[in-house]
């Protein structure tokens, strides 16, 4: 039997924007528990919420004041407890976000910990003497730009942040630091939570000694500061790897739950986060997508250069977007969105889908008055800030999309009143309801979770490849491009037959996937065929894509 979160799809709540409850502007789990049923009819299998513990929020809940609590703003561990048993009686999981690389300044664990170089719990963060010349001790940028080390002039050290300076890092090194996070984790479980992403895993270990980073020979500006430097020894530690499979026996221990990393690395060395034979984390995850040019090839590539690299056993996993990146509506169009629908609901894996890219929504233009993400208040103007992609999830025409009946701490999408869940539900040809059919055709149809992949075709905009798990093979067949294009069809498709495509509008209708039957009336134009000789040919329109049977 195959773990649930090999066939499942994933749904990111971003909480602050999901649904507000109590009109404070600011989404919270009452919103998301009153929201549920809505999940079930876009049929996600999971929802990880990014985090909702106490916090001062410099980082938007990533500076996490208490690991065990519930921040107000958010409801209460009842509320939890509540959205949680509910989620469930629906059949759904849910997945927490474990912030383990640093805590917020405001943790008790960090007022101890600068309390006195003799405090219990010094050791708990990363503390070290200036250099000689009173400087910080190495040359390490914040993510965020900026010295990575902050002066305590009441204890005369620096302290380590790889973020913000109000997001001191654990030191992971120190055994009663550790064993009180794998404490953490035990508390979520076993009040049931089916898992976790974990924010920064390759962060966590820093190489013992400190040494400065290298220059890095690429860097220009505009790139955000980080870029400086390679982060060659303040991240992807091997001791990471323990530490990480260490996470996974405790959640092994505790019975079917799934931990999902969050690392950006290249491939080879994200491989080594499934760990050898996989004692590592279930998913790391794969944003291979999110940072690729929309180009046929290019994407061939990366998706066959991604399965090759799986180690034995190694599941995949796909994202177009979350809560740090451009939306794919607004990377590649509105059309487009709808053939990356297709892309991320039809590779071989378990795909996240980032709340509010099944209703297309593009990122949004942030008056400077409102600019609220730390990210962009101190590396202004270059494009780094991600307000323009956590904005409310409108969900009908009435007042602020019904996101709150307060002031939204974030505007809305200016297309809201036409562009919301009420109006794409009614919509049988929106993107939201090609997202619906999609996800419920890979119920249907397993060879579109699970099954082998395998290139067919990558050119001149056309990407194409098949699906199949034991007698059922699928063929997608997808138009990056703004021209109509033809496809050869390979010689095992039969008699094709049209199983859902983005021109749903132009060809009268998807069939219901779960309708059964019906599954002719959609007609891309084939050419060819009469002849046994003659090659058959698929047409494919503009921003079109299908999948074949
Ligand atoms: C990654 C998270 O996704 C991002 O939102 C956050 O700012 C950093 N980690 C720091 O926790």
């Amino acid at each position: 039997m195959r773990p649930w979160w090999e066939s499942a799809v994933v749904y990111q709540v971003y909480p602050r924007s999901f649904q507000d409850s109590d009109g404070d502007g600011i989404g919270d789990l009452k919103g998301i528990t009153r929201r549920l049923d809505y999940l079930v009819d876009l049929g996600i299998d999971a929802l990880w919420i990014s985090p909702i513990y106490p916090s001062p929020m410099a980082d938007f809940g990533y500076d996490v004041a208490d690991y065990c609590g519930i921040d107000p703003r958010f409801g209460t561990l009842a509320d939890f407890d509540a959205l949680l048993a509910a989620a469930h009686a629906r059949g759904l999981k849910l997945l927490l976000d474990f912030v383990p690389n640093h805590s917020s300044d405001a943790h008790p664990w960090f007022a101890d910990s600068r309390s006195s170089r003799d405090a219990a719990k010094r050791d708990w963060y990363i503390w070290r003497d200036p250099a000689p010349d009173g400087g910080p001790p190495n040359n390490w940028i914040s993510d965020f730009g900026g010295p990575a080390w902050q002066w305590d002039d009441a204890t005369g050290q620096y302290y380590y942040h790889a973020f913000l300076k109000e997001q001191p890092d654990l030191n992971w090194r120190n055994p009663d630091l550790r064993t009180a996070m794998m404490d953490v984790l035990r508390f979520w479980f076993d009040r049931g939570v089916d898992g976790f992403r974990i924010d920064v895993l390759w962060h966590m270990i820093k190489r013992a000694d400190f040494p400065d980073n290298p220059a890095n020979p690429d860097y220009r500006p505009g790139m955000g500061e980080m870029h400086r430097v390679l982060q060659l020894h303040s991240t992807d530690q091997p001791e990471v790897h323990d530490i990480a499979a260490e996470m996974r026996g405790l959640a092994d221990d505790h019975g079917e739950r799934v931990l999902i990393g969050e690392i950006y690395l290249p491939i080879d060395r994200l491989m080594h986060y499934y760990g050898r034979d996989l004692p590592g984390v279930h998913l790391p995850f794969n944003f291979e997508l999110i940072d690729a040019p929309w180009d046929s090839r290019r994407l061939a590539e990366i998706i066959a250069e991604y399965e090759a690299a799986l180690p034995p056993g190694g599941w995949p996993n796909w994202v177009l977007g979350n809560h740090d990146r451009p939306r794919i509506a607004a990377r590649v169009g509105e059309a487009q969105a709808r053939v990356a629908a297709i892309l991320l609901l039809t590779l071989r894996g378990t795909p996240t889908l980032y709340y509010g890219d099944e209703i297309g929504i593009a990122d949004v233009a942030i008056p400077a008055d409102r600019v609220q993400d730390p990210r962009e208040l101190r590396e202004p103007g270059i494009g780094l800030g991600r307000d323009p992609v956590r904005t409310p999830m409108a969900w009908d025409a009435s007042a602020n999309g019904g996101f709150t009946t307060g002031e939204p701490w974030l505007p809305l999408h200016p297309d809201w009143p036409a562009r919301n869940l009420a109006a794409e539900r009614d919509d049988p040809a929106s993107l939201w309801s090609l997202t619906r059919d999609l996800i419920a055709l890979r119920r249907k149809r397993p060879a579109l979770s699970v099954g082998a992949w395998r290139p067919v075709h990558a050119d001149d905009d056309i990407l194409a490849y098949e699906r199949q798990d034991g007698e059922d093979r699928l063929l997608i067949a997808l138009n990056l491009g703004t021209e109509e294009r033809s496809l050869c069809l390979p010689g095992w498709i039969g008699d094709p037959s049209p199983l859902l495509s983005t021109r749903h509008s132009r060809e009268g209708g998807n069939p219901a996937p779960s309708s059964g039957g019906g599954e002719k009336k959609l007609a891309p134009r084939f050419r060819g065929g009469d002849n046994e000789m003659e090659q058959r040919i698929l047409a494919l329109a503009p921003n079109e894509g299908v999948i074949l049977a």
